[in-house]
């Protein structure tokens, strides 16, 4: 039976650049998770979009002397470019700024607050007499409550991760004038968070199946207390409270974001004309919502968005899953916007092939742990691993095909132990691999995807089917038989990690069409078949490469 999987991905604010820091903290992974169900013939629905209110894009407008919606106009069509060119296939990705959206917001917004899940109150707000206005988010900064780190967000504590109001916050300043603000009251829309606690407690606790730091942070924050959170803003960009009297206010853009997900399945539904489509997805109590998010987007994707689902009812589906990563740093030093230390996709894209980055990234999955990225790594993942390991598998059979055999797949004899071996490996590897990936596990799917490859490499060895050929050309043939049909298994298995490279593969294998219209199986080479010229799957990079790009990169080149 196909499942139906929802893949929910976190929306990027639409205020600059994807970097690595990105790509490692959910696309790659969402995007080789929602592969390997499409693959396995399962129903996906993968979508997200850009995150285009809030402070992050007003202050990003005020630094660039533009309006709010050129920011978002200019940095939409460059995240729409970079999911094409590194293969992120969503179903759909979206804007925070579409109607539909809109309209869904405002009506949970109506729903909650008729279920006296959403109610007003005035509150003490930091303000700006210099700016003459009210900081809300990102304009004001102070030191965390909770962990004390001295330049929390008036939203969120970037270091330990916790969402606040920005009243308990402390030594407050300002972001603009770095003036202390005064509080003055401002009345403002509140959702109910603390009625909730018991519910999502009683849910969460249970979810033996989520990685264990998503677990303990979730818990942990739960049995804290929940505090209500303001989901309006003193704000003129955002989604309109859908109320009379509120024109000068905004709706918080997380309340909005996260509604998203489900605003996107419907958008996706009406698009190819089905309007009922994402039902399917989100009311069939067998469908699983999966969720993929950097580590400081966990509490909003396993206790608001919840807590908001459960409070509006509907019988809408509650995350399955939420297989958060923590982040991939940059070796020697954080990620920097101002001191432009990071690897920027299109800047990245420019000199580089897709497939290498999305390689080093699973196998660096910042899945337990914070990772690094080091162009040396990078290098020696690129030079080792794909040219000289699967690369060079691909290329000497194929090769030795064209020169011995005219390129045609030859007729396999009978096979020995050691091709009945490789054989049984490969479908065993299959499997791994699948019941890994079906775990989000990638870091160990892929690593034994590249075993098989390696095990190929050792039968090729042993087998030597060169030096074989002149005595027993029929023996020679079927080792290599024996091996394409390893290479056939790793085309596949290896398509959610590499999808460029796979699909080659795929066509070099003399296999017709994509690889996803065989399936999650073996595909077996077809003996006799002309197979094209081959070219190499992987291009090696020169030593100097790390070193010139860790000199861009830090901008000392
Ligand atoms: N824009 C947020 C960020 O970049 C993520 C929003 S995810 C969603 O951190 F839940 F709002 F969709
Ligand atoms: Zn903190």
């Amino acid at each position: 039976m196909p499942e139906k999987i929802f893949v929910g991905v976190a929306w990027p604010y639409t205020n600059g650049e994807l970097h690595l820091g990105h790509l490692a903290g959910c696309y790659v992974a969402a995007d080789a998770f929602a592969r390997y169900h499409r693959l396995k013939g399962d129903k996906v629905l993968m979508v997200s979009g850009s995150d285009q209110h809030g402070t992050p894009i007003t202050l990003r407008a005020e630094e660039e002397g533009i309006t709010p919606q050129q920011v978002v106009d200019k940095y939409h069509g460059h995240q729409m470019d970079a999911w094409q060119r590194l293969g992120i296939g969503f179903d759909l990705f979206t804007t925070t700024g579409t109607d539909n959206h809109r309209q869904v917001v405002q009506e949970i917004f109506l729903d909650l607050k008729g279920k006296g899940l959403i109610y007003t109150e005035t509150t003490p707000l930091p303000y700006c007499q210099t700016d003459r206005r009210f900081l809300p988010d990102r304009y004001v900064q102070g030191t965390c409550p909770f962990c004390g780190n001295p330049a929390a967000r008036g939203d969120q504590c970037d270091k330990c991760g916790k969402p606040m109001n920005p009243a308990e916050l402390r030594d407050l300043r300002c972001r603009l004038c770095n003036q202390t603000p005064e509080i003055r009251d401002s009345e403002h829309f509140f959702l109910r968070l603390s009625a909730l606690q018991d519910r999502l407690l009683e849910w969460v606790r249970p979810q033996h199946h989520w990685r264990p730091n998503v677990l303990n942070f979730t818990q942990r924050y739960l049995e804290d207390g929940l505090h209500d959170r303001a989901i309006t803003r003193d704000l003129d960009w955002g989604i309109p409270v859908p109320l009379p009297g509120y024109e000068d206010k905004r709706i918080y853009v997380w309340f909005e974001a996260v509604i998203g997900y489900l605003s996107a399945a419907k958008e996706w539904a009406q698009l190819r004309g089905q309007p009922d489509a994402w039902k399917e997805f989100w009311q069939d109590p067998a469908a699983k919502a999966y969720y993929f998010l950097g580590k400081d987007n966990i509490p909003f994707h396993t206790i608001i968005w919840p807590g908001m689902l459960m409070g509006y009812g509907g019988n809408l589906n509650l995350p399955y899953d939420v297989p958060a990563n923590e982040f991939m740093n940059l070796g020697g030093g954080k990620f920097s916007k101002s001191e432009h230390r990071a690897v920027w996709v299109p800047d990245y894209l420019e000199r580089y092939e897709p497939d290498p980055l999305r390689y080093y990234i699973v196998a660096n999955m910042p899945e337990t742990g914070d990772t690094e990225f080091t162009w040396q790594e990078y290098v020696r993942r690129n030079n080792d691993e794909l040219v000289a390991t699967f690369g060079n598998l691909v290329h000497r059979v194929l090769t030795f095909l064209q020169r011995n055999f005219e390129g045609k797949v030859p007729v396999p004899g009978e096979l020995d132990s050691a091709a009945e071996a490789l054989l049984s490996r490969v479908d065993a590897t299959l499997e791994e691999v699948g019941r890994n990936l079906y775990l989000c596990h990638f870091r160990e799917a892929l690593r034994s995807a590249m075993s098989l490859a390696q095990e190929s490499n050792r039968y090729l060895d042993a087998q030597a089917p060169w030096r074989r050929f002149r005595e027993d050309p029929a023996a020679a043939g079927t080792s290599v038989w024996v091996t394409l049909s390893a290479m056939a298994g790793l085309k596949t298995m290896m398509l959610p990690f590499i999808p460029f490279s796979a699909q080659k593969l795929h066509h070099l294998l003399g296999f017709p069409g994509k690889v996803e219209d065989a399936g999650w199986t073996i595909q077996r080479p077809v003996p006799g078949r002309q197979l094209p010229e081959p070219n190499p799957l992987f291009r090696k990079l020169d030593d100097s490469v790390a070193e010139e790009e860790t000199q861009r990169m830090t901008g000392l080149g």
